[in-house]
């Protein structure tokens, strides 16, 4: 007989014969009768064996919890009585005729209903992703990328791997490298991305390029970031980015349409980066609500509150959000506590009828006139760390107010940032990539003022997570020769990292662009999952280990030898 998934079971005729194959999770005994729910990866049922079979009954009740079994039974409909409409499948059962057990299962190192540590999770692997939701976000992940994939091929786009053991270029994310055995002294950078291959397919007349490429980067690892990640990467010819625009607004279309049934609005709203940071104080603004930055600068032009006054008289601002209600003591301490060591000056404003509360000096407040009944959430300052503290203190404020809906999928586009930015170190890098096209049309205009210079690129941002960057890429040498110039590369540095490159653009490079989107963070999103971790099978923990497989790990003696000349050669050679 061919087995049925659990979740296949309501759509077969009651009475007729079953099997089903998968894990017991959990054992009723009430001694004339035993209740074996059994699970696999569709869902859950339960099935029963009475006490009529008396050896089957002896079986079913020698089962625990995780054993893997087949179930031969009859599909019954629970009588009125016993149905569970609040269960799963709580409306119908198997009466087993036979139960074989294929395998035992030693008992659970932890308890999986309890509140497993981050490393429990990650060490027994196997177990957190057979009990909790990572088996059902693993499915929904499968179903996104065969959606886009389908979307991708249908738009004529050619799915092409490029390498991942590639060339080291300073200047992106850092890097892993990978000592060459047969090359001493030499190593591998792990791709950060496909981005100069997927150019160099566009210079080989490809036209239309994508992948799911895995993408290395020796990152500090936060909730939204892993070392390794995959993006689905694309790159067209001929195009500009309205194609863009149109291509992955479809795309986000038919992947919620298809993924989640969910109707998604096209097109999407675009904020400029200037906007965006002005408004929302962050370049991935969450959208799913308004509470816009207001300037106050002029209310406290004239206030007799000094410390604020002084700020906006000396060019500075201040900038901030206003909701209609009070806010109670709680709340305004519980705001003031994700305020300290923010480095920023601060003041919380809560007008009622009948109180007003501040943490700042109440008796001056209550004197401004232009002060209305509700919230005031302010800041002073003049940089744009200022107006970022600002955008932390929007979500923080909209979550204690209750103001993010769920199920609400919220797009915008964040164009036109800035071409480059001051680095830590005071030089200047590229603030998307430096194979982005700058607003300009001559090498010259690059030289002249790079700071003032937009890029021609654009984040794609869902619900406050940037799920995807790309650009118009500089199809001209000479403009990406004045990039890197303007970047501190000295001749000798340009020709030694980019001069294949170059050379490439300088022989048949159409005009091109494209966009990489995070695939697992779309997958987080789409599986309403609150971190990286519950939609990749086997990821890091934020210190980079894997504690399933206890990687990474020592050399063994054999790769010592083998590798200490590599080292050796490293160590002497290079800059
Ligand atoms: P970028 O570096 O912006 O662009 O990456 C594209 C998207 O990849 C996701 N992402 C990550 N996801 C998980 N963990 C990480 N450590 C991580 N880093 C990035 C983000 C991001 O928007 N080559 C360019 C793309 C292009 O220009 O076409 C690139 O890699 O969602």
């Amino acid at each position: 007989m061919n087995r049925s998934y659990v979740g296949d079971l309501r759509s077969l005729p009651f009475n007729s014969p079953v099997r089903i194959c998968g894990w017991v999770q959990y054992v009723r005994d009430f001694g004339r009768v035993v209740f074996v729910v059994v699970k696999d990866r569709t869902g859950i049922v339960q099935t029963y064996v009475s006490q009529d079979d008396t050896a089957l009954l002896a079986e079913a009740k020698r089962l625990s919890p995780d054993d893997v079994i087949c179930v031969d039974g009859i599909l019954r409909e629970r009588p009125e009585d016993m149905k569970k409409p609040d269960v799963e499948n709580g409306d119908i059962e198997i009466e087993a005729k036979q139960i074989n057990v294929l395998n035992r299962c030693s008992p659970l190192p932890y308890d999986v209903n309890g509140d497993p540590s981050d490393i429990t999770r990650l060490k027994y692997r196997y177990i957190d992703i057979r009990h909790s939701g990572v088996l059902r976000n693993l499915q929904i992940r499968s179903r996104a990328s065969m959606a886009i994939r389908n979307y991708l091929a249908a738009h004529g786009f050619v799915e092409v791997e490029t390498p991942y053991l590639t060339k080291y270029t300073p200047g992106g994310a850092r890097n892993f490298v990978v000592p060459v055995r047969q090359q001493p002294g030499k190593f591998y950078a792990l791709a950060e991305s496909p981005q100069i291959f997927k150019q160099i397919l566009m210079i080989s007349g490809l036209d239309k390029y994508f992948q799911f490429a895995r993408c290395f980067r020796d990152e500090d690892l936060r909730a939204d970031r892993q070392p390794e990640f995959t993006q689905v990467d694309l790159e067209a010819s001929f195009i500009d980015e309205e194609y863009i625009y149109g291509l992955i607004e479809g795309l986000m279309k038919q992947l919620f349409m298809e993924v989640l049934g969910v109707e998604i609005v096209t097109p999407f709203p675009r904020l400029t980066y200037d906007e965006a940071m002005s408004l929302y104080g962050t370049d991935k603004p969450d959208l799913r609500f308004e509470l816009p930055i207001i300037d106050f600068s002029e209310n406290f032009k004239s206030s007799r509150f000094n410390a604020f006054k002084s700020v906006v008289e000396s060019e500075g601002f201040v900038k901030g959000l206003y909701w209609s209600e009070p806010l109670d003591r709680g709340a305004l301490k519980a705001l003031e506590q994700a305020s300290t060591g923010s480095g920023q000056k601060f003041l919380f404003i809560s007008k009622a009828e009948e109180s007003f509360l501040t943490n700042g000096p109440k008796s001056v407040l209550v004197e401004e006139s232009w002060l209305q009944l509700g919230t005031y959430v302010l800041v002073a300052g003049d940089s744009e760390r200022a107006l970022q503290f600002l955008g932390e203190l929007r979500l923080a404020l909209a979550k204690h107010i209750g103001l993010i809906p769920e199920g609400r999928y919220a797009f915008v586009w964040v164009t036109e940032r800035p071409m480059f930015e001051v680095g830590e170190d005071g030089n200047l890098q590229a603030a998307h990539h430096p194979f982005t096209m700058p607003n300009v049309t001559s090498p010259e205009e690059v030289l002249e003022n790079p700071l003032k210079l937009r890029a021609r690129a654009y984040d794609i941002v869902l619900n406050g997570v940037e799920v995807g960057g790309g650009s118009i890429r500089i199809h001209r040498p000479e403009i990406q020769e004045a990039v890197f110039r303007v970047l501190g590369l000295s001749d000798e540095e340009i020709e030694e990292r980019f001069g294949f490159f170059l050379n490439a653009l300088s022989l048949g490079a159409p005009p091109h662009g494209g966009i990489a989107l995070g695939f697992d963070r779309l997958a987080m999103i789409l599986a309403g999952a609150d971190s990286l971790r519950e939609v990749i099978a086997f990821p890091k923990t934020k210190s980079g280990l894997c504690p399933l497989t206890g990687a990474p790990s020592e050399l063994f003696r054999n790769q010592k030898e083998e590798l200490l000349p590599v080292f050796k050669a490293a160590m002497e050679g290079g800059e």
